[in-house]
């Protein structure tokens, strides 16, 4: 027998003891062995990641089957890897080679809904879009909208620490997890947190596992909180010649004073990809389109004032929607934007660098420079009145030469960020994308005590290895 049939031999036996393991406190229909389907479930949505082969995927439906799982990965020193919809674009949901891919989609059932306390209680695989049209039949909101909000799943969210449109006025997913139930590596349930309005018992371990990736234990459930529903909100579109234009814009707007529910940037690269995609009749002659939006009571007026510092910094077009269908509509256009650009040449790789709002120009300059010098197309669209850029690059994935300048654009992007006082990731996580750049950021004191945390809660390292650093 040769080495490397004997070694295969070896792995059967290996995955054989597992899955029978598994079995022993897993109905059959939640464990996944067919490695056309476990192969399924490999990445996520991010280019330019390595991903292993997933020796077994499981879907339980309860805590005590989560806390099987994570019992067998002990007790066999197997790596796990949890996963959602796997729309993340770090590749932090990426399998490892011979890994028990743990997919918390089944886990999907909305708790309770609670208007007094103004929280929810969900398992993990709840869709983002369920709970936030289940909330809203209440009069409630939750606030937490990610582009992917139709497909990507609240466990996702708190795993990435996700924003979305919205956040400019309401917060990041962060502010809005008060309490959760965790599987700990060793298979013990923890309970961090709270429901009520306050509480400050303790480390914030909720916080901490905002945005840990999978790496420190298993969200099976979360108390999350709301908001009463605002009124809809109504959205304005400003054109401008130049992208710096549209950015002195949005540092008038902050100044201001004014809290726009909404305050998004996609350039002409991004606007005519969305034109190409979805023939949505946007401004193709525009530099830069900046969509603004208010949900207060009287949404025309705030529009009004926030259209009136536009035209102060150069706006030559201030074209507020008609009604609420028409603002849906541009929104529906600027959440098309990635696709959009990914119809460009076939593949891109999205940046996530979020700067000070007061460096949003310079950002935007240079990623152009950054374009012209790899002979790329990046399209940028923005949270800008968060300062969070998606600059997009798009290239040929089956062009080796284009290949390699768009990782090195992509880098050069993140060093750039940095270099203005931001972050790699305002919302997208580290992943496997972004591992020396967390180092880059954090500094060798950081990563030795972030190393620390993880080995408190993971000391075999088998949840999600591989990512973050
Ligand atoms: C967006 C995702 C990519 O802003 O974060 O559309
Ligand atoms: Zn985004």
């Amino acid at each position: 027998m040769s080495r490397i049939e004997a070694r295969r031999d070896e792995d059967t036996a290996v995955t054989g003891t597992l899955v029978d393991r598994l079995l022993s406190g897993l109905p059959a229909e939640t464990v996944l062995v067919d490695t056309d389907v476990t192969a399924s479930y490999a990445h996520d949505m991010a280019s330019f990641c390595p991903a292993g082969t997933p020796a077994v995927v499981v879907l339980p439906r309860t805590v005590e089957q989560v806390q099987h799982v994570m019992r067998v990965a002990t007790e066999l020193r197997v790596p796990v890897v949890p996963q959602g919809a796997r729309t993340g674009l770090s590749g932090g949901a990426n399998a490892s080679d011979g890994c028990i891919v743990l997919s918390l989609t089944k886990m999907d059932r909305i708790l309770e809904i609670n208007p007094v306390d103004r929280i929810a209680v969900v398992e993990p695989g709840v869709v983002n879009a369920t709970l936030s049209r289940a909330v809203n039949e209440l009069g409630l909101y939750y606030p937490p909208d990610p582009s992917s909000w139709e497909m990507c799943t609240i466990g996702g969210n708190i795993g990435t620490a996700s924003g979305g449109l919205c956040c400019v006025k309401y917060g990041v997913t962060a502010e809005y997890v008060l309490g959760l139930d965790v599987v700990l590596a060793d298979g013990r349930l923890m309970s961090t947190g709270r429901r009520t309005a306050k509480g400050v018992a303790g480390y914030d371990l909720t916080r901490l596992f905002v945005g840990s990736e999978g790496s420190l234990g298993i969200v099976v459930r979360a108390t999350l909180a709301l908001k009463p529903q605002p009124p809809g909100q109504l959205v304005l579109a400003a054109e401008f010649a130049s992208g710096a234009a549209a950015c002195d814009a949005v540092c008038r707007i902050m100044e201001g004073g004014h809290v726009p529910s909404l305050l998004e940037l996609m350039d002409r690269t991004t606007v005519r990809a969305v034109n190409d995609l979805a023939h949505m009749g946007l401004p193709e002659s525009t530099e830069a389109l900046l969509l603004a939006a208010f949900d207060t009571t009287d949404p025309a007026a705030d529009l009004a004032a926030l259209g009136a510092l536009c035209e102060a910094a150069g706006a030559t077009q201030v074209v507020p929607a008609e009604d609420f269908a028409e603002s849906e509509l541009l929104l529906q256009a600027r959440r098309l934007s990635l696709t959009a650009l990914e119809a460009v040449k076939g593949t891109t790789m999205i940046d996530d660098v979020c700067v000070p709002r007061s460096r949003l120009a310079e950002m935007l300059e240079g990623t152009e420079r950054i374009a012209e010098k790899y002979r790329l197309t990046i399209g940028v669209v923005a949270h800008a009145g968060d300062g969070n850029t998606h600059p997009t690059v798009c290239f040929d994935a089956a062009d080796a030469d284009e290949s390699r300048r768009a990782r090195e654009s992509f880098d050069e992007i993140m060093a750039l960020g940095l270099e203005l006082g931001g972050t790699i990731t305002g919302e997208h996580g580290v992943g496997v994308l972004k591992k020396e750049w967390l180092a880059r950021e954090i500094g060798p004191v950081g990563v030795e005590m972030q190393r620390a945390v993880k080995g408190v809660f993971d000391p075999l390292g088998i949840l999600n290895p591989g990512k973050l650093f």
